[in-house]
């Protein structure tokens, strides 16, 4: 069968501030997806919530796009939208910034990644005896918060030692989006590791250019498909591209999990957390961990599945993070947001102008350069007349 996996993913409230969507949104999302499930437009399907945002996972037969999938999900988001109203909660149906969604999820404020490849699980499948795959979901951070790590898992043997073995030698395929590029989806397809330098150049700016899916160059078998977005027009206001999804197959033709995940022992630095326009270390945590940390540091979950041959998913998942083999890192990375945060507001620690989160930092700005003037050379006055408070 041809199967497609979806995440999607939405904050639509939270508890106490920004930091976790509460148990009854939690118990309404599970409800619906059990009637998806139950009606057959589901196959199986995976509720959590990393920091504020809830996602759901699911898989199915639609093929990605579908009108009835992210419709499904839009409506569901609509009732955890209505008990987050309801008590009183922060920032109530913050993502869902249209009235309705014309059919599809993507640009109408919820994040979207999405799989769809040939499913047939038997040992004789040359391809794919198995389908394993993780589901990486972050919070309080930019939409590039994968490039480095998914570079590195996907290119450098030096974290994918799997890269030199027959079956994967041949590398991969970057598709990478220019999010800054507001007519329509703009996409350059790179391939490692002969375009290895070209993918670096872009990828490393990860506020404007992103991972948006990553291929096998042995089999064409998609591998990867991030949420990263580009910037969506809605009611004169630039919205989106932040707190990323992204689902990443693994093992066979494609890295192992030990090989994805290495990356994330660095704790890198991406741009978000506090008011998404400062710069933090991204911290690897347990799924349906709250944001409490320092700063709203940066949080990214990852969960292993494994699916049958009838589309569903194994009875119970691995949490990956949710082990003490990631503590070391996760004071690692406390220790770089403490690092970072002993300078405040200077330099590195926020983000430049243009990627200042909250237009309100820019409104400060614009309304002191009219304030600037001109100093005349030719007179004593070290502040030019012309310059106003
Ligand atoms: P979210 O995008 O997770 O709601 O975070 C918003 C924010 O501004 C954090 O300070
Ligand atoms: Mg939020
Ligand atoms: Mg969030």
């Amino acid at each position: 069968m041809r199967l497609t996996l979806s995440i999607l993913k939405a904050d639509v409230g939270s508890i106490g501030g920004h930091t976790k969507p509460s148990a009854k949104m939690i118990d309404a999302t599970k409800e619906a997806v059990k009637e998806a499930i139950g009606k057959g437009m589901l196959i199986d399907a995976y509720v959590s919530h990393t920091g504020d945002d809830i996602a759901i996972l699911s898989s199915h037969t639609r093929g990605p796009n579908n009108t009835d999938v992210h419709q499904f999900a839009w409506d569901t988001f609509l009732k955890a939208t209505a008990l987050a109203s309801k008590d009183g909660l922060y920032g109530a149906g913050q993502d869902l910034l249209v009235d309705a969604p014309s059919g599809n999820l993507r640009g109408a404020g919820p994040a979207v990644a999405e799989l769809e490849f040939d499913h047939n699980v038997v040992k004789t499948n040359r391809v794919r005896p198995a389908e394993s795959f993780m589901m990486f979901a972050a919070d309080k951070c930019g939409p590039g918060a994968y490039n480095l790590p998914l570079f590195l898992g996907f290119a450098d043997p030096m974290y994918c030692a799997g890269l030199m073995l027959p079956k994967l030698i041949k590398g991969f395929t970057f598709n990478i989006i220019d999010m800054d590029n507001t007519q329509g989806d703009s996409i350059i397809s790179l391939n490692a590791p002969e375009d290895y330098y070209r993918i670096s150049m872009l990828l490393r700016d990860n506020e404007r250019f992103g991972i948006d899916s990553i291929v096998s160059r042995t089999d064409g078998e998609p591998a990867v498909s991030v949420s990263a977005m580009r910037l969506h027009n809605i009611a004169g206001t630039y919205t989106g591209k932040d707190d990323p999804v992204a689902l990443v197959r693994n093992q066979g033709i494609f890295p192992a999990p030990e090989e994805l995940l290495s990356p994330f022992t660095k704790a890198h630095y991406v741009g978000g957390d506090a008011r998404g326009s400062h710069v933090m270390p991204l911290m690897p945590v347990p799924i349906n961990t709250a944001v409490s940390g320092i700063y709203c540091l940066p949080l990214v979950s990852c969960t292993g599945f494994s699916v049958d041959a009838t589309g569903h998913f194994s009875g119970n998942v691995c949490d990956f993070f949710d082990n003490p083999a990631w503590d070391l890192v996760r004071t690692k990375a406390q220790e770089k947001a403490l690092a970072m945060r002993d300078q405040g507001w200077s330099g590195a620690a926020m983000l430049p102008y243009h990627e200042l989160e909250y237009s309100g930092f820019r409104d400060t700005v614009e309304g002191l350069m009219k304030q600037f003037a001109i100093r005349d050379g030719h007179t004593k006055a070290a502040v030019p007349a012309a310059s106003g408070r």
